[in-house]
């Protein structure tokens, strides 16, 4: 039977447009899972949407939707995202699924037959944006620590879920496994807190007349769950329900169905380092109550700044995974979020870093070797791979030692060591190209031997390289196999065959094609514009200000104009319904703008813009570094209320 391997990422919240965060975890996710294929795993790789709670109720709001609409909506993004990616998920879970909250009522009512669940009156500090109750001795000047907004004092009767019990025992997991949570450093806070704090019991109910997007309590239907109890049994439900029958564990057909997932344990749970409390911490004492095994590894990974600043909506950095792709390939976006930096640290994403790493990584080191080594064999032995009994055993070595390293790297999730060997292989191979020279060879008839074995030892390497590439950059890796006169099919594919030396076979004829990375120049960034300062000579009239007709628009519509990537199409309500176009598309995606109040100007003359008629203009502000913000209003008034 083959071995089994499972992987999850976290499922997303659907309240806003995937960014760079969630395509990290998820490409990280997607490597294990391509490699684990490829070693002859049986592999299950699970990723999907969080759809339920405060937030998404709140986003659905806002934009006129009902949650289950708003969901509807948001899921799309995400699905089409990973298919730009390539990302070779097995399953797709959202938490609105029939399959799901069947299986959450169902544990829920288990752990409270248990004695798991007990009825409480709460007095406390609740934030709601959070959705989470804090204690007043956690405030930071009376606000929430987590995201610094007002909390609420608030006395309701809710179901507490005993966590507190499961201290010790977790202490104790933790500390007899210790791959269970990594990196070491996260490992050791998750441990310090264990040990310095006593652990509450943790409220998994919200009453429905605060909040009515959620799972009813089985048990009180008065009663939603609370959105990370639902979130969080993700991992276990769809190993039931989103699995073919085959993979419930043989021979236990009337086993208790939640028990009988030949899945779990997953092998990885990959997420960010915001949320390991929750992994750490609730989700295994939940599992520990169920009566079930703990996942073998939650991996927590840091996170990316953008040029030395936090991500965030409101300075207009947010990393649009879709952009960067399109604008620099999938396979370098890819390699980058794992060349770049260890996976377990913090990062920064900056073009100029991406440029950098294509240019000297990718060009110069892997594109350079794949064309010097197909031009080669084309102008010296007529475009076929030669025929040689000896090979260079440096580079053979080299060569053959990635399958243990790889291996081991990979196992505790060592990208950019991983990638690292990879790279000593490329770099070997381009200098024994440099210091044998073939182009020299090639001119003494005697030394046609030698040239053989310098091609046929360079073209395997390739080869070689590219197999473990497969995972990392799919698409770029099935070339250079193409390339070298292979036909691929990764779904037969056989790392431990293929990774062994001499499988190349000598006459194969080559097929060269256009070259695998080029370079990129980078153009300058536009000079920021100054922005003017007022002086006595450029003071307007208040009549001069007057003949500007502003009004309040509600943005009923929003789609990118066909073949552009700054201006966006915007149905606007001002009073009269209008179509503007305005040049925010590198700052907004259409979703973020459907249902916000914005300002237009009403009496512009119309213009077209790339052939679309815009008839008015909305007001935005651009800062000296260029990030931009939407005029919205903070208070509601009607659409098409003038202003002045
Ligand atoms: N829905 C919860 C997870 C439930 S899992 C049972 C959630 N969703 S999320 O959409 O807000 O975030 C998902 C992931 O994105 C988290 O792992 C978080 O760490 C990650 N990131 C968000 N911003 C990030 C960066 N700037 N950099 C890297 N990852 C970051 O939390």
């Amino acid at each position: 039977m083959k071995e089994r391997f499972y992987v999850t990422t976290p499922i997303y919240y659907v309240n806003d447009s995937p960014h760079i965060g969630h395509a990290y975890t998820t490409i990280a996710a997607d490597i294990l899972a391509r490699y684990n294929r490829l070693k002859g795993r049986q592999v299950f790789f699970l990723t999907g949407t969080d759809e339920h709670g405060q937030k998404i109720q709140k986003a659905a709001q806002e934009k006129g939707h009902t949650p289950q609409q708003h969901a509807d909506i948001y899921v799309e993004n995400f699905r089409s995202l990973w298919k730009t990616l390539n990302i070779s998920y097995d399953a797709f879970i959202r938490t609105t699924d029939e399959g799901h909250k069947n299986i959450v009522r169902e544990i829920l009512q288990r752990l409270k037959d248990k004695g798991e669940i007990e009825k409480r009156t709460y007095k406390g500090m609740y934030c709601t944006p959070c959705e989470r109750f804090w204690t007043p001795k956690d405030l930071i000047d009376g606000k929430c620590p987590d995201c610094g907004r007002p909390v609420e004092d608030i006395q309701e009767d809710n179901y507490f879920f005993l966590m507190s019990k499961y201290q010790d025992q977790l202490i104790t997991y933790i500390e007899q496994n210790e791959g269970f949570i990594l990196p070491e450093t996260r490992r050791n806070e998750v441990l310090g807190f264990l040990k310095s704090n006593t652990l509450g019991d943790l409220c998994i109910s919200r009453p429905k007349n605060r909040l009515s997007w959620g799972i009813p309590l089985p048990f009180d239907e008065e009663y939603v769950t609370y959105v990370w109890f639902d979130a969080l049994l993700n991992y276990l439900s769809a190993t039931l329900y989103l699995c073919p029958v085959w993979a419930r564990i043989e021979g236990k057909d009337d086993a208790d169905p939640i028990f009988s997932s030949c899945w779990w344990p997953a092998n990885h749970h990959i997420i960010g380092k915001d949320i390991l409390t929750t992994h750490s911490v609730y989700w295994s004492t939940m599992l520990m109550a169920v009566g079930l095994p703990l996942p073998k590894n939650i991996f927590a990974h840091g996170w990316w700044t953008i040029e030395g600043k936090k991500m965030s909506k409101s300075l207009g950095n947010v990393v649009n995974p879709q952009d960067i792709a399109e604008r620099f390939g999938v396979d370098a976006f890819r390699f980058f979020l794992f060349r770049e930096v260890p996976f377990g640290l913090d990062g920064d994403f900056s073009e100029a870093a991406i440029v950098k790493r294509i240019n000297v990584d990718l060009a110069n080191d892997l594109g350079n070797l794949t064309s010097r080594v197909l031009m080669m064999i084309n102008k010296y032995t007529s475009g076929k791979i030669p025929e040689t009994s000896t090979y260079n055993n440096e580079i053979k070595d080299i060569a053959l030692n990635l399958a243990e390293t790889i291996e081991k790297h990979l196992k505790v999730l060592s990208f950019h060591k991983a990638l690292d060997e990879i790279w000593t292989l490329i770099s070997a191979l381009n200098k024994y190209i440099d210091t044998n020279q073939p182009w020299t060879l090639a001119k003494d008839k005697d030394k046609h031997d030698q040239l053989k074995e310098v091609l046929y030892t360079s073209a395997e390497g390739l080869r070689i390289v590219a197999l473990y590439l497969l995972p990392f950059m799919p698409d770029s890796a099935q070339k250079i196999l193409y390339q070298l006169g292979l036909n691929v099919e990764l779904d037969n594919l056989d790392l431990g065959q293929e990774g062994k030396w001499g499988r190349l076979t000598p006459q194969t004829v080559i097929k060269r094609g256009e070259g695998i990375f080029p370079r990129i120049e980078i153009k300058p960034k536009e000079e920021n514009k100054e922005i003017p300062q007022t002086t006595s000579d450029n003071l307007i009239s208040i009549e001069d200000f007057a003949k500007v007709e502003l009004k309040t628009g509600l943005v009923l519509h929003a789609e990118r104009v066909k073949k552009s990537d700054k201006l966006i199409r915007l149905e606007v309500d001002t009073g009269e319904k209008r179509q503007i176009v305005a040049g925010i598309g590198k700052a907004y995606s259409p979703d973020d703008l459907i249902g916000k109040k914005i300002v237009v100007v009403t009496n512009l003359k119309p213009v077209k813009l790339m052939g679309v008629e815009s008839r008015g203009m909305l007001l935005a502000a651009t800062d000296s570094e260029g990030r931009l913000s939407v005029l919205t209003l903070d208070r509601d008034v009607s659409q098409g209320a003038r202003v002045k």
